[in-house]
């Protein structure tokens, strides 16, 4: 039961660095020594380091780096991202499981995170590929009351929380490339793909999905990448716990989120162009079809890239790939 098995978690979290005796969790549970046991053995299967002594009783000793649904939740000091966690081991793409939840009508801020996908997407129609236990994989899944034709201003506010939760909580300088890419130091360090379902005038559910990469080593990237990719490891040179990273990024992503309602897109696209590596700078852009170059010279209210071309003209761009020339 699993609800028990959280419930003896929690307990020796309380106690910890002392121990529980056996007897006081069979009297506080109400149940058996024996299932007491077995769930302290799921726990240790769960990654959890226990120690059990004769006569003293279980304490924990160490909590595994996972981003299980207890291990975000406590702690998480949000007011509703994060609130409902669905958690997977292996999953074929956090973005599908968020959508599917909306239509069973999952609440508002339902955060879904996988240590593996199996199907994973990036932008693009590209496949997103990532090491188990290594990165951090979310889906949020949000109701935003505005016009489908904002949408693409939650991406916005997405970049500007996580490279700011990046900066903060790890010292390592995040800024984003245009639309919504994170680097550092010209490699890509972060990914997000919002979906979207919509009527004419109205958002039905909005699903923002985004890739950090944390604890990978550059041998960990597939060979196609490991030039243009790095992670949070790799650039300060020790490994970071997951969890406290991705509650730093669901508290610093509710503030912007709340900010751009309440307060409108304005100050959102000031933060983002602060934080931008990609504007007045020579660029190549990809999109679909046709190549550009020229200076990225601004994003406006829909987040479009303004591109000044050789002959002058101005291009308006809603989406692409942009290399930076140096
Ligand atoms: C990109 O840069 O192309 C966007 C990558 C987005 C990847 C994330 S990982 C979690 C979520 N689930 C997916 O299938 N994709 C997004």
């Amino acid at each position: 039961m699993v609800i028990l098995k959280r419930a003896i978690l929690r307990l020796l979290k309380e106690f910890r660095p002392e121990y529980v005796s056996g007897e006081d969790i069979c009297k506080k549970f109400n149940v058996t020594r024996t299932a007491v046991w077995k769930h302290i053995q799921a726990l240790r299967e769960d990654g959890y380091e226990i120690e059990a002594r004769p006569r003293a009783g279980y304490s924990l000793v160490s909590v595994p780096d996972r981003l299980y649904a207890e291990e975000i939740l406590d702690g998480l000091n949000s007011k509703f991202f994060g609130h409902e966690v669905y958690y997977y081991d292996s999953v074929s793409s956090t973005n599908d499981v968020a959508k599917e939840l909306a239509l069973q009508g999952a609440r508002d801020g339902s955060l879904v995170v996988a240590e593996e996908q199996t199907g994973g997407k990036g932008r693009l129609g590209r496949e997103w590929y990532s090491p188990k236990y290594k990165d951090i994989k979310f889906s949020l899944l949000l109701y935003p009351p505005v016009n489908p034709s904002e949408a693409s201003q939650v991406t916005m506010v997405t970049a500007v929380a996580m490279a700011l939760a990046v900066r903060k909580k790890t010292g390592v300088p995040a800024g984003i490339k245009w639309p919504n890419d994170l680097l550092v130091e010209g490699r890509k360090i972060c990914g997000i793909l919002t979906e979207m379902s919509a009527e004419l005038d109205k958002i039905n559910y909005l699903v923002v999905g985004a890739g950090l990469n944390v604890n990978q080593e550059l041998a960990d990237f597939p060979e196609e990448v490991r030039d243009i990719a790095t992670s949070l490891k790799v650039e300060k040179g020790v490994e970071l716990a997951r969890v406290s990273l991705l509650q730093a990024i669901l508290e610093e992503y509710e503030q912007w989120y709340m900010l751009w309602l309440e307060q409108g897109f304005s100050v959102i696209l000031a933060k983002w162009k602060e934080l931008s590596v990609s504007l007045h700078c020579p660029v190549r852009i990809h999109t679909l079809n046709k190549s550009w170059e020229g200076w990225a010279e601004d994003v406006d209210a829909d987040g479009a890239l303004l591109l000044r071309l050789p002959d002058g003209g101005l291009q308006r761009l809603i989406a692409g790939d942009v290399s930076l020339r140096v």
